[in-house]
């Protein structure tokens, strides 16, 4: 069987090495049928610390196929990837081709493959915000009506599609993020740098997505309520190189809060792991901080992991000033919340292959 995997953004990089390494382990031990697998990066992210970090730490193959069309505006970017793409699925005839999320990589990989007639695998399928002005919303609905399997990670997602009336080739196999907090959550150390800025008690906060970046108004709010907690507590923020140049042009400077560049995976788990409280418009870091047991503020309207929300681990605050100070306020999470497998049970990437073998047979 030959899969080409399609990676391009920091989040599928670190789902991806979940799914790689399912496949080494098929392929070393069990009699199923040898997975052959290419990488193709669009390399939308591209900066060290936003890609090569991730290929070291957490052994994820060298990729065949390096595109480098990161950078610019959404239509062009998921253009170039597009045809270029196109011409490596023709040259390399793949059985499945592997996507993951909700980036312009992912549209772009989906959109180039069902043109060839080539089966596509959507990994974290079916997950839905409900509004229509998120690039990620826009990236998922399509992607996932493309798709010939869509891998969901929660009985939510299997339920989206139900509703949008996608129900052959629907499973839930769980989070593939679950699998590498599991197994990577283990080998991780921290680097020196982050283990003295973690020395006293810290919230942890990201924040990089279009709806908080773009609306200048809500970054200025973010911001503010940042440095108001920064006065008290210390707050380290390793900062998306979108935000920071969004930051440099309007000249928002923080002076209370620890600004760090993005960090690698064992880094982020590291201060996941002893963060007293995560405030995020990251997808991925709410369910982290949930494996990790620990408060989640999100800093969205709106979130994709409703269940988090509906347990109570997760606070909605969006950018509101207000709202950010007074979740910080009560941010008591009881320990009951965290006792439920909300997102499967960290095989993800065995349930995954065992499908995809099921299916070739
Ligand atoms: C993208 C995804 C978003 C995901 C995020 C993960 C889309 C539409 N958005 O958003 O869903 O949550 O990745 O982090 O695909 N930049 C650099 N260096 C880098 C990467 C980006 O300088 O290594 C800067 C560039 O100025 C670039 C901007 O960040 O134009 C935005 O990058 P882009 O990939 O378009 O979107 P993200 O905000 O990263
Ligand atoms: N992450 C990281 N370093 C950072 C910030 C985040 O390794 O400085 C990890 C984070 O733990 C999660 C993934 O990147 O596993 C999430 O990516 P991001 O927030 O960029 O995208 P999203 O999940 O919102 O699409």
């Amino acid at each position: 069987m030959k899969i080409i995997t399609i990676i391009g953004a920091r989040p599928q990089f670190i789902k991806a090495a979940v799914v790689s390494r399912a496949i080494q382990e098929n392929n070393l031990i069990s009699k199923n049928t040898k997975i052959e697998e290419k990488i193709i990066n669009t390399n939308q992210h591209y900066d060290a610390n936003m890609s090569d970090v991730f290929f070291k730490e957490m052994h994820i193959p060298q990729p065949h196929y390096n595109l480098h069309l990161g950078g610019g505006m959404q239509g062009a970017m998921t253009g170039r990837m597009l045809e270029n793409i196109e011409c490596i699925l023709i040259d390399e005839k793949p059985d499945y081709v592997l996507i993951y999320g909700d980036t312009n990589s992912t549209l772009a990989g989906a959109l180039a493959a069902v043109k060839l007639h080539i089966p596509v695998v959507h990994i974290e399928a079916g997950l839905r915000s409900f509004n229509m002005n998120m690039p990620e919303e826009v990236n998922r609905i399509l992607s996932d009506r493309i798709s010939t399997l869509l891998l969901c990670p929660t009985d939510t997602a299997v339920k989206n599609l139900k509703d949008e009336s996608i129900i052959s080739g629907v499973y839930n196999v769980g989070d593939v993020m679950y699998d590498a907090v599991k197994f990577y959550g283990n080998v991780a150390k921290p680097t020196e740098l982050v283990k003295q800025l973690a020395m006293e008690p810290y919230f942890l906060a990201t924040v990089h997505r279009a709806e908080n970046t773009d609306d200048i108004d809500r970054l200025r709010n973010i911001m503010r309520a940042l440095e108001m907690i920064g006065e008290t507590q210390r707050v380290i923020l390793p900062l998306h190189p979108r935000t920071r140049k969004i930051m440099e042009m309007n000249k928002i400077i923080l002076n209370k809060v620890s600004v760090i560049e993005p960090v690698g995976y064992f880094d982020i788990l590291f201060l996941l792991k002893n963060a007293t409280v995560v405030l995020t418009d990251s997808g991925g870091m709410q369910k982290e901080t949930y494996f990790f047991e620990k408060p989640c503020i999100t800093l969205r309207d709106e979130t994709e992991w409703v269940e988090l929300v509906q347990c109570g681990a997760n606070i909605l605050v969006g950018a509101d000033y207000n709202k950010i100070l007074d979740a910080v306020r009560k941010n008591k999470v009881s320990e009951n919340v965290f006792k439920e497998q909300l997102y499967g049970d960290g095989n993800s990437g065995q349930k995954i292959i065992e499908i995809l073998q099921q299916r070739q047979k």
